[in-house]
């Protein structure tokens, strides 16, 4: 995948040359991916195509936030770790380093990269991406669930996973990541935010199948390549499509998000939305919320003689 020309801070592309990125995962996925369907080519696929989605609706909110809770550090700390607890591409790295980046060079020299994913595609790309950039970064596949790391870190992203968790693991989840965190460490939660009417699921039905003629279209132009063999690969987005709309909204009311901080001993330090509205406002709008939160203090506890 080539960057040629693709500086880190600069604010259209975050260093991400797209149809690159897709291809390069079309090549990888059918290598590494291991029941992920066209997943983990569909996501930069949708983005080199100019889809809203995910990323494309809070990347500039979440690159504020990262900026508001790293950029002091950088005046106390030499080293400054971010962990990306989940990663589609490498869409996420690219807007977290960006954001560093955004700071300053030596903010970028000083900060280590921590990729993990379930999926090996995600963290080549993310590796490339990286070795390209001249980024400090690491990857580590496994189950966020049981995941350890051997360093504590400053930053824990969490960008649209907990849905892939059922009800009863997001608390464990999130909990886990709690366990990496440094005394002063935080943690980025992003996901959509509020119920979907009736009206709105039905949209969005429509769109991803617009997205996925799109996307048929342009392997069928040759400006993608296709993951697996065109016959196989309409059943493939069709499965990847139906298991996206299956997964849960995870906060309905902010109430959710403040009882799965509570139980994970955390505490919402803030949190603000994000949303866009398209078809000149006549489509439901897209709204996720961004919530930083922070450790519980422990209580002192003093010793007795
Ligand atoms: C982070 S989420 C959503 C995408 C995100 N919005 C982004 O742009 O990167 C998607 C990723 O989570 C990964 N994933 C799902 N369940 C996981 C688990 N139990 N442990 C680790 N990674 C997981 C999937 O492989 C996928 O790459």
């Amino acid at each position: 995948m080539s960057v040629i020309g693709k500086d880190l801070r600069d604010p259209d592309s975050f260093g991400e040359d797209l149809f690159a990125i897709a291809n390069r995962a079309a090549e990888l996925a059918p290598i590494y991916c291991q029941g992920c369907a066209s997943y983990h080519w569909r996501i930069p696929a949708q983005r080199a195509l100019g889809v809203i989605e995910s990323l494309g609706v809070d990347r500039y909110k979440l690159v504020s936030e990262v900026r508001e809770i790293l950029g002091p550090r950088y005046l106390t700390a030499d080293e400054i770790s971010i962990v990306l607890a989940g990663s589609a591409d490498t869409g996420l790295l690219a807007t977290l380093a960006h954001a560093v980046a955004s700071l300053s060079a030596d903010a970028v020299r000083r900060t280590t990269f921590l990729v993990m994913d379930l999926c090996a595609t995600p963290l080549h790309l993310c590796m490339e991406f990286a070795a390209q950039q001249g980024l400090v970064c690491d990857v580590r596949q496994g189950n966020l669930l049981n995941l350890s790391i051997e360093q504590p870190v400053d930053l824990v992203v969490m960008h649209g996973i907990l849905r892939f968790f059922q009800l009863n693991e997001r608390t464990m989840v999130v909990r886990n990541a709690t366990s990496w965190l440094k005394p002063q460490g935080r943690i980025m939660i992003s996901n959509s935010f509020e119920a979907m009417s009736d009206r709105e699921s039905a949209q969005k039905r429509r769109d991803k199948e617009l997205t996925q003629q799109r996307l048929a279209d342009a392997v069928e132009q040759g400006l993608l390549k296709s993951p697996s063999a065109m016959e196989g690969f309409a059943a493939e987005m069709r499965h990847s499509v139906k298991v996206s709309m299956q997964r849960d909204r995870i906060f309905l009311t902010l109430s959710d998000l403040i009882n799965l901080a509570g139980n994970a001993g955390l505490i919402v330090q803030n949190c603000s939305f994000a949303q866009i509205s398209e078809g000149d406002g006549k489509l439901p709008e897209k709204k996720r919320i961004i919530a930083v939160l922070r450790p519980e203090p422990t209580e002192q506890v003093s010793q007795k003689n």
